[in-house]
């Protein structure tokens, strides 16, 4: 008998063919609309194989429904929607898709760097709105990128995928990780730094890390009150690593001077939300990794991870 598998979100690529020549597969058909809750309950229950989106919260509520899971491939890196020991602990393997997506999320990280420093947005806007009656001397400036000093937090593919393009713009480097890594200070020039020192130290801060329990608001009210009043956050990670209540009343009382956010703490953010308001704020929807040629690629390593794990083979990223 062929293994059932269900996939959340009406996907294409080479890897998403061969699963349903192989399995017996059903698909959310929609591109643009997440499967409900009770729907995706009621799918997983006879399923081997579940092929996910960040979107889906795979909990023990959801877990203890699929009696025949054995994989959750996520087509992510970031795996924060899955209860990873409720799965470890019903022997459910659960995959993810690193590497295929490192540099088109740090083109887009460096690229919401640069849109926030010489507001980019603000500026469009300020033409379209007709705005624009003559050119004078420090309208619409913003904070030079090149020379200046960036803070990574979290120092994993992307974020040196990031400092490769920051060294194009002879930007000094600070990085705070986990672990230390001397291998790529050596390679790459840059300094570790302890989180206050490379908040009160940096121009640009990047967050990078894994959103986790221990990265929760791990950027709130005393960090930024640490950051210089010039300073731009750039956040391309997950939302809940800022706390965006002390993000607004930094931004709004300019104790930073401004933020570039791919993620938010809810997602879709609501449109009404105070961040959106301000004009020191770049926003995008979670587009990082947004590229076609990733999104395939991502589509497809998902697909290679799910058949791998079901027809026992080890898969190529395996989270547990
Ligand atoms: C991820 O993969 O975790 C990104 O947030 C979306 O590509």
């Amino acid at each position: 008998m062929k293994p059932k598998v269900y996939i959340t979100r009406r996907l294409n690529g080479r890897l998403v063919k061969k699963i349903e020549e192989i399995c017996d597969v059903k698909m959310w058909e929609e591109e643009d609309v997440e499967v409900p809750r009770d729907i995706l309950m009621k799918e997983v229950q006879e399923v081997d194989g579940l092929l996910c989106m960040l979107t889906e919260k795979i909990d023990e509520e959801l877990l203890s429904g699929a009696r025949n899971l054995k994989v959750v491939s996520n087509m992510a890196v970031g795996y924060n929607n899955i209860d990873i020991t409720a799965a470890k602990n019903r022997g459910v393997t659960v995959t993810n898709t690193p590497g295929v997506l490192t540099e088109t999320t740090a083109d887009l990280t460096f690229t919401l760097l640069m849109a926030t420093a010489r507001r980019i947005v603000e500026s469009s806007d300020y033409l379209r709105e007709g705005k624009w009656e003559t050119w004078s001397p420090m309208q619409l400036t913003g904070q030079d990128v090149h020379r200046a000093t960036l803070g990574i937090i979290g120092m994993g593919r992307i974020g040196e995928a990031v400092i490769k393009r920051a060294k194009g713009f002879d930007m000094n480097i600070l990085y705070h990780n986990r672990n230390r890594k001397h291998g790529i200070e050596e390679e790459l020039g840059v300094v570790y730094a302890g989180l206050e020192e490379l908040l009160r130290d940096s121009d640009f801060v990047c967050v990078l890390t894994p959103y986790t329990s221990e990265t929760h608001h791990l950027i709130s009210e005393r960090e930024f009150s640490l950051m210089k009043e010039t300073a731009v956050l750039i956040n391309t990670a997950r939302g809940g690593i800022v706390d965006e209540e002390a993000l607004y009343h930094a931004l709004k009382h300019r104790k930073i001077w401004a933020a570039g956010l791919d993620v938010f703490e809810q997602e879709p953010v609501p449109v009404d939300h105070p961040l959106l308001a301000l004009p020191n704020v770049v926003t995008l929807p979670h587009i990082g990794s947004a590229s076609i040629q990733t999104r395939l690629k991502m589509a497809d390593l998902a697909a290679e991870n799910l058949l791998r794990a079901l027809t026992k083979q080890t898969p190529k990223h395996v989270v547990v």
